[in-house]
């Protein structure tokens, strides 16, 4: 694919496009037609700023009057009301309007934090979401979820908001560093197990490529990844049903991340490996085989991901996914595969949790 490819996300007033293509950033017409407005503001970090700002700045400049640019820190110990107050000095320092149109120029981290200053300013001002990692293009900028964390749990405070547009250009993927580059592997391997097996058959026949960072290979990875979170966004917007599912590995690997303390394995790291001990899970509740469990283990270590998981101890995994958003009056639920192909949300005995978090960590 060298061409620029469109997919659809079906929302009613609020739906969008994602653009996807190599040289995007450097394309005015990536973005015409947005809404006007007398200035932009651009939110980046540290790290992207010097590799893709100017250019962005270039192409975005006949299309508003006045850009502002707002830097922060990078990383997932940044995704905090600190962070966000920062992007709110800039829009009323510079008397931004409500008419303003922030665009998020980096990873999940700036994205979920711009959409939710977009959400939030003024009560809402529009936002395009420009992604620079393959698990932002993949997952992080679709879909409208935007948040900060809190100490106590990831990502609770937040907004549904959805974006204007996304524009994934393929390009950038060519400089992200190779742990981030798995990280994001791991959002892809997600939708096979719960939606698309023949999604999964060319993942596994595609590994080599997609480690290569293949063009053509990404391309794909990156659309047929936005196809099937459009179809599930495009049904269940607000998380009321089936857009759990999208949560595969998560529960685990949020308590991996909350557990070690944020940012010390990549969010994509922690899903990788939750994908596992939630296979597990399905396996024990006699969901799937074992086959099933081994194939998408082997999957998940070539694309460099770990299969282990830190031996914080079973009582303090289960602690923190008792935070987590899908507990229901501090029930844990877990999206577990039913079959492959397919996902399901359910509750699991604590025993057998902790049975699984036992035999997948490492002492
Ligand atoms: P990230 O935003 O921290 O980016 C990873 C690293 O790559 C950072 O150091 C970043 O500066 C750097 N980087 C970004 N683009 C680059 C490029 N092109 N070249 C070189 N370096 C580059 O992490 P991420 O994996 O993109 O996103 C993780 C975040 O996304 C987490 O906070 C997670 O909670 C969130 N997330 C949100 C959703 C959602 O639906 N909103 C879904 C999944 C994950
Ligand atoms: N990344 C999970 C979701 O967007 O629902």
């Amino acid at each position: 694919m060298t061409h620029t490819e469109n997919v659809h996300i079906d929302l009613g007033e609020r739906s969008y496009d994602i653009a996807i293509g190599a040289g995007l950033l450097d394309n005015a017409s990536a973005w015409q037609d947005l809404p006007k407005a007398g200035a932009a503001l651009i939110v980046t970090n540290h790290t992207v700023a010097p590799l893709y700002l100017a250019r962005f700045q270039k192409s975005l400049s006949p299309h508003y009057p006045v850009i502002h640019v707002c830097k922060l820190p990078d990383g997932e110990s940044y995704k905090t009301w600190d962070s966000l107050n920062q992007i709110f000095d800039v829009l009323l320092g510079k008397a931004c309007d409500r008419k303003t149109v922030l665009f998020a120029l980096g990873g999940g981290v700036i994205g979920d934090i711009t959409g939710f200053a977009a959400a939030c300013y003024m009560r809402g001002v529009p936002f395009v979401q420009v992604p620079t990692t393959l698990l932002a293009q993949v997952d992080s900028s679709v879909g409208g979820k935007t948040a900060i964390n809190h100490p106590i749990g990831k990502n609770m405070i937040g907004a549904f908001y959805q974006p204007e547009r996304v524009v994934c250009d393929l390009g950038t993927l060519q400089t992200l560093p190779p742990r981030e580059l798995s990280a994001g592997l791991a959002e892809v391997i997600k939708y096979g197990p719960i939606a698309d097996m023949a999604f999964l058959d060319w993942i596994e026949q595609h590994m080599d490529e997609l480690l290569a960072r293949d063009p053509q290979a990404l391309a794909y990875a990156v659309k047929r990844s936005c196809e099937i979170k459009a179809w599930v966004v495009g049904q269940d917007e607000r998380e009321g049903g089936i857009r759990a599912i999208l949560n595969f590995g998560h529960t685990f690997g949020h308590a991996i991340e909350a557990g070690l303390g944020f940012g010390v394995w990549l969010h994509g790291e922690a899903v990788g490996c939750g994908m596992v001990m939630a296979a597990q899970l399905s396996e024990r509740l006699g969901l799937v085989d074992a086959a099933f469990v081994a194939r998408l283990t082997a999957l998940i270590t070539k694309a460099g991901l770990p299969v282990t998981g830190p031996a914080l101890g079973a009582d303090v995994y289960l602690h923190h996914m008792r935070v987590d958003k899908k507990a229901e009056a501090g029930d844990i639920r877990f999206v577990l595969i039913d079959p492959p192909g397919s996902a399901k949300v359910r509750g699991a005995p604590d025993a057998l949790v902790a049975e699984v978090v036992e035999a997948c960590c490492r002492a």
